[in-house]
């Protein structure tokens, strides 16, 4: 480098190819030319510059002679000596960066040997294009990076030099960055990225820009660089709800774990920052026990028994939350609803039980309540009852029913009612429920009692025992308890002029009729007694029946012979007269039994005589016959002992002696009196006789004006009495008339008898009424002349007087 001497300002005009200086002897040629010129190109013609001989160079063998081994670039043209480049000469490899690039070399010549040292500026052209270190730039930018942050860019470099150099950058546009070229301290340029907006990942994440070097050279040079920009995230974002409000419906009784909505919140930054959780930040704890959200999903589950009857709508705030905490919240609106789920339910709000059952229909017994809690059409309710009871429900105001009847009630017929209701909604499917109420019904005294029979009979025989059970009644009453209760008593009423009580009494509880007192079926034979049941109700019902008492004969009356007189007190003879044939009537034996039937039925034996085959008595007639005609041969005083025996069981009977006389005149018999047992007695008994005969016409005529004095008054009492004879009254049967209850008088039994005392002359005959039921004589005797009237009924007309008198009943036969 010896040749700083140079002028600079020679190589600033490296363009011009000649040069001025010359240097002789031995001095230097100095060249410039452009790098990179073709082969061949001259750079100058040496030969004139150096003033040699060009027709010698040749001969004196004139060569360019490189240092070293160092590429020839330059040859000599030894025709015209033309200094031509010979190799491709690049400044940038020769120099690189230095700012002057020369080539030394000598051109040599021989004959003589002569040196010339040639310098050769190799001028610099824009051949290179500016170059970055890389093609891609990888910068990382948080998002969070504020205005005005700086990021340099590696400087591009461009192998010329000056103003081939690079001179600047240009930044691709962008929203983002600006560019700002600052020079190095070794004069380099290189350039920054500057932010002047904010970047935001979540818009773009990415981004790459194309930065281009230029140098100054002409043609300008370029290179370029991607810068591949990546945001990186910041925490920047909150999660963002896809709906400000999350609307869902859900059907009530929904399982556990059914999903209700899917909440999602997005967050748009990356990682931990853009990692979603979601919560509850507002609920009721109602719903707290209802729904659970997925922390994660932010899926919002069933937790609980949903009843739309508890709620029908929960709202509740949710929040979103990124890993860093940064929250945002939605409202979820759950709507719950109805499914027919709930059975009406019927209440019973009043009730009158028991209810009497004589209550007119149309009564309100009870008030029905229904409700379902249940909503709309499933809260719609109606309600029904079964059809076989007398009720029925009228609705009323809103979802209340009467319960009324229909129909009369009757508690003998149905005393308890189960009253079933139905109700049913009209949800789909549709529930129902069904309430039944008991109902009694209560009583009224609507039934008397009522007698088992419609009448009774009761056979008693006579001579009972006294307490004895007659028979018993037996009345139902239908009714309820004391309504239901038969008391049994017996109507006040006379029999015989007793009070019926004297001859039965009930018991009042059980209806068993007793005996009061022992019967005389000669007494009576019949009579009626009333017997009422009541119950106990207030007022009492009752109803009567009538029992009828038959008494049944026994026996217990002995035959009476009424004729002749009982043995023992007997003075009476028949006279037979002694031309009687056989078969003849003699006499007749008279008896009466106070009994009936059977036990009356008499019959008559001779059960001794003195002569036996000489009479016969009549079995049944009692009628005494002679059996054969009379012989002078018989015994004048014949004595007969008759026995007469009724056809009781056991029988009974009586015995009489009778005298008779086989006389045709009572004179011829001075013994009469012989045959007599006792002549006193006779003749006592004659006194007698005739005192009572006076005593009884005496009666009788008192009678007879009596009568009269009543049949003036239109009462005709049909007793008769004719002739001066009277039968004793102990003749008479005890009883002579009947009375039943009705005092009727009744069936008859008529004899005809033939009293003899001692002269058939003197025979009478009496007509009487014999009546199987007849009253007491005693009590006849108390009676008072209208009572007879009263026993014996109307008299048509006064007795007619004749030899015979009559005692009898009038009035018809009762059977
Ligand atoms: C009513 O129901 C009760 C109890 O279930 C029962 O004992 C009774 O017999 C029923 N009555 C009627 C009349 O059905
Ligand atoms: C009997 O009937 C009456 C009404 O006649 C009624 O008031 C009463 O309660 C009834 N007694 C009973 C025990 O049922
Ligand atoms: C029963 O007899 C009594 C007394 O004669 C009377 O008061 C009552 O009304 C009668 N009862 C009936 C149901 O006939």
């Amino acid at each position: 480098m010896g040749n700083k001497g140079f002028s600079p300002l020679g190589l600033l005009c490296g363009c011009v190819v000649f040069i001025q200086t010359l240097h002789l002897v031995y001095g230097d040629v100095t060249y410039s030319i452009q790098e990179e010129m073709k082969r061949g190109s001259v750079i100058g013609n040496i030969a004139k510059d150096l003033g040699l001989e060009v027709g010698r160079l040749s001969s004196r063998n004139a060569r360019i002679d490189i240092e070293g081994n160092r590429k020839q670039f330059c040859d000599i043209n030894t025709r015209n000596g033309d200094l031509v480049v010979a190799e491709r000469i690049d400044r940038e490899e020769l120099c690189g960066e230095k700012v002057s690039c020369i080539i030394r070399f000598e051109l040599v010549l021989e004959g003589p040997l002569e040196m010339h040292h040639v310098l050769l500026h190799i001028q610099d052209i824009n051949d290179n294009a500016p170059i970055f270190p890389k093609d891609l730039v990888r910068i990382e930018i948080s998002e969070s990076a504020v205005k005005g942050a700086r990021f340099p860019i590696n400087e591009a470099n461009d192998a010329d030099i000056n103003e081939n150099d690079v001179q600047s950058y240009k930044l691709e546009r962008n929203d983002n960055f600006d560019l700002k070229v600052n020079t190095n301290a070794d004069g380099g340029k290189y350039s920054e990225l500057i932010l002047y907006k904010e970047l935001d990942r979540e818009e773009k994440r990415e981004m790459s820009l194309l930065l281009t070097a230029l140098d100054g050279g002409s043609p300008q040079r370029s290179g370029t660089v991607v810068i591949q920009i990546t945001v990186l995230d910041a925490n920047d974002n909150a999660p963002v709800f896809s709906q400000a409000v999350y609307k869902a419906s859900l059907p009530e009784n929904s399982d556990v774990d059914t999903v209700v909505v899917r909440l999602s919140a997005t967050d748009v930054d990356e990682g931990l920052n853009g990692e979603v959780s979601y919560e509850f930040s507002r609920i009721s704890d109602l719903a707290a026990k209802l729904f659970a959200v997925n922390q994660k999903t932010g899926v919002i589950q069933v937790s609980g028994p949903i009843d739309f009857e508890e709620g029908t709508t929960y709202e509740m705030r949710i929040e979103a939350k990124d890993g860093y905490g940064l929250t945002s919240n939605a409202k979820v609106i759950i709507d719950i609803t109805d499914v027919n789920d709930n059975a009406p339910v019927i209440y019973l709000k009043s009730l009158t039980n028991p209810i009497p059952e004589n209550v007119s229909p149309g009564t309100e017994v009870g008030i029905i309540n229904v409700q379902d809690r249940d909503s709309e059409n499933n809260r719609q309710v109606r309600c029904s009852i079964q059809q076989n009871v007398p009720f029925k429900l009228v609705p009323s105001i809103k979802n209340y029913y009467s319960l009324v009847t229909t129909g009369q009630l009757d508690r003998e017929v149905v005393s308890d009612y189960n009253i079933t209701i139905t109700a049913t909604d009209e949800g789909s499917p549709p529930l129902s429920s069904s309430k039944t109420i008991q109902l009694s019904v209560a009583d009224v005294n609507d039934n008397p009692p009522v007698f088992e029979e419609q009448s009774y009979s009761a056979y008693v025989a006579e001579n009972n025992k006294p307490g004895s059970t007659l028979c018993s009644v037996t009345a139902r009453d239908q009714d309820w308890r004391q309504n239901g209760t038969v008391i049994y008593s017996l109507l006040p009423g006379e029999v015989n002029g007793a009070p019926v009580s004297s001859y039965l009494s009930v018991n009042g509880d059980t209806g068993v009729i007793h005996v009061v007192r022992s019967f005389d079926y000669e007494q009576f034979r019949t009579f009626k007694v009333h017997v009422m049941a009541r119950d106990n109700g207030s007022p009492p019902l009752s109803s009567n029946v009538t029992v009828s008492v038959f008494l049944t004969d026994l026996n217990d009356n002995s035959p009476q012979i009424l004729y002749p007189a009982p043995e023992g007190n007997s003075f009476m003879t028949e006279l037979v007269p002694k031309a009687a044939h056989g078969g003849s009537l003699v006499s007749k034996v008279i008896a009466v039994d106070a009994d009936s039937g059977q036990n009356a039925w008499l019959s008559y034996h001779i059960v001794k005589s003195t002569d036996p085959g000489l009479f016969t008595i009549g079995l049944h007639s009692g009628e005494i016959r002679t059996q054969r005609d009379i012989s002078e041969s018989d015994n004048m005083k014949q004595n007969l002992i008759v026995a007469v025996k009724d056809n009781g069981q056991p029988s009974l009977s009586a015995t009489c002696a009778m005298f008779l006389l086989i006389s045709d005149n009572l004179a011829e018999v001075p013994e009469l009196k012989d045959m007599s047992h006792d002549e006193r007695n006779s003749k006592l008994t004659s006194y007698l006789i005739i005192a009572l005969v006076s005593v009884s016409t005496f009666f009788l005529t008192f009678i007879i004006v009596i009568l009269g004095v009543r049949f003036c008054r239109r009462r005709k009492p049909r007793l008769l009495f004719d002739g001066a004879v009277a039968i004793p009254s102990a003749y008479l049967p005890p009883n002579y008339a009947e009375v039943d209850g009705t005092g009727t008088l009744r069936s008859t039994y008529n004899y005809d008898a033939y009293l003899t005392t001692g002269s058939r002359t003197s025979d009478f005959k009496f007509v009487r009424s014999y009546n199987d039921n007849t009253l007491p004589a005693d009590q006849t005797l108390r009676k008072s002349p209208t009572d007879f009237a009263d026993v014996f009924g109307d008299c048509d007309g006064f007795p007619e007087v004749g030899t015979s008198f009559r005692f009898q009943s009038a009035s018809p036969v009762g059977d």
